[in-house]
């Protein structure tokens, strides 16, 4: 089953539109939790909005999904990767609560990692809550790097704005960069 890594009792696949009630179960559920992603419950999928994430699934110039599942084929968690062209990617990913803390978002995380560096993909980039030590220790463990927070930007539907941790991998580290010099504004 599996075409990338495997951990103790599941595998990690490339997804395609076809895993949509899986991947976006996965992620209502995740949401009603409240704390951890962007999306809020009562998550609405509207035909335009499913019709965006499934391209990113089966369009390989948009992007690309991942799915964990155990030895019966029960989904277990997901990564999809949202791409602009050869440049960067930025993710979303979330694994079902009672399956954390094994390996799961690890695994996940490395194939799609491995999947950009082949594309090949330039940066991989994700937003992070500032509060969610989960997800900032899993990238740190993967050499994500913090470059920077992005102060009261995202609404929440309870009219809170909370700030978003920018974390990113490099990957392409030999195409040179701007050869000018910052502002003295930003030294
Ligand atoms: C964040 C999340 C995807 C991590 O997945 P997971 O399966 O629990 O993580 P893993 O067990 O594979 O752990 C991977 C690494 O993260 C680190 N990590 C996991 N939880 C951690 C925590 N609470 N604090 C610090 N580090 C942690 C582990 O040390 C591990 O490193 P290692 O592989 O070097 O041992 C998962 O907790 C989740 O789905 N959370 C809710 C949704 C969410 O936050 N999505 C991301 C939004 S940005």
């Amino acid at each position: 089953m599996s075409e990338y890594a495997t951990g103790p009792g599941f595998g990690v696949r490339r997804g395609s539109s076809t895993d949509f009630d899986a991947v976006s179960a996965l992620y209502t559920a995740v949401a009603a939790e409240g704390r951890w992603i962007g999306g809020e419950a009562p998550v609405e999928w509207t035909t335009q909005r499913k019709e965006a994430w499934c391209r990113t699934a089966d369009e390989e110039d948009r992007g690309a999904w991942f799915l964990a599942e155990d030895d019966a084929g029960r989904p277990l968690g997901y990564l999809a990767l949202f791409r602009s062209g050869t440049e960067h990617a930025e993710f979303a990913m979330a694994v079902a609560a009672a399956h954390r803390g094994r390996g799961v978002g690890g695994a996940v995380l490395d194939a799609a990692v491995d999947w950009c560096r082949a594309a090949p993909v330039s940066k991989v980039t994700c937003q992070v809550w500032p509060h969610n030590g989960g997800a900032l220790g899993l990238y740190l463990s993967r050499g994500f790097v913090v470059e920077g927070r992005l102060r009261r930007h995202w609404r929440r539907r309870n009219g809170e704005l909370w700030d978003a941790v920018v974390m990113g991998l490099v990957l392409d580290r030999h195409s040179p960069g701007s050869g000018l010099p910052d502002a003295d504004l930003l030294r």
